[in-house]
């Protein structure tokens, strides 16, 4: 694994930051122009989520490598409240917010595999990747 780094993510700034910073590895790693937009995209939904429901965190962007593919990894990490119900959260049009419900689902389909880990109280950590094709 090459090319680590972390951004910490507090306000709407490091949002834009994370956005960039991920969309700069996912050019150094060879996406096309389009499959830049949907990784910052989601790297943009999930870091909002972070300034938005648990007020601090990280995102990690990586790019990786493994059985002659490549490909970017983005893990979104914080200790704020957690989610209560993922599968509820997972639907288009849920929120407990003022906005749309679209970012988590949405980010799922964006990126080729999506996990999610939450814990109430604890915190919440989504990890994406995207592969290269072609
Ligand atoms: N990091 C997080 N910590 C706690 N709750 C979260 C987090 N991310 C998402 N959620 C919960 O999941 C819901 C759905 O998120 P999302 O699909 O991004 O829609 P929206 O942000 O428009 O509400 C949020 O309304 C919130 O309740
Ligand atoms: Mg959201």
């Amino acid at each position: 694994m090459t090319a680590e780094e972390t951004v910490r993510i507090e306000r709407e700034g490091d949002v834009v930051t994370a956005r960039q910073k991920g969309r700069e590895l996912a050019q150094s790693v060879g996406f096309s122009g389009s499959e830049l937009t949907l990784i910052a995209t989601a790297i943009s939904e999930i870091a909002r989520n972070i300034v938005v429901y648990a007020q601090r965190g990280e995102i990690s962007l990586n790019a990786v490598s493994e059985d002659h593919r490549q490909g970017i990894v983005i893990v979104a990490t914080d200790h704020g409240p957690g989610i209560p119900d993922i599968a509820r959260a997972m639907e288009d049009g849920f929120s407990t917010g003022k906005s749309l419900g679209l970012g988590l689902p949405g980010a799922r389909r964006l990126m080729d595999e999506f996990d999610i880990i939450s814990e109430i109280g604890k915190g919440t950590t989504v990890t994406m990747k995207k592969w290269r094709h072609g």
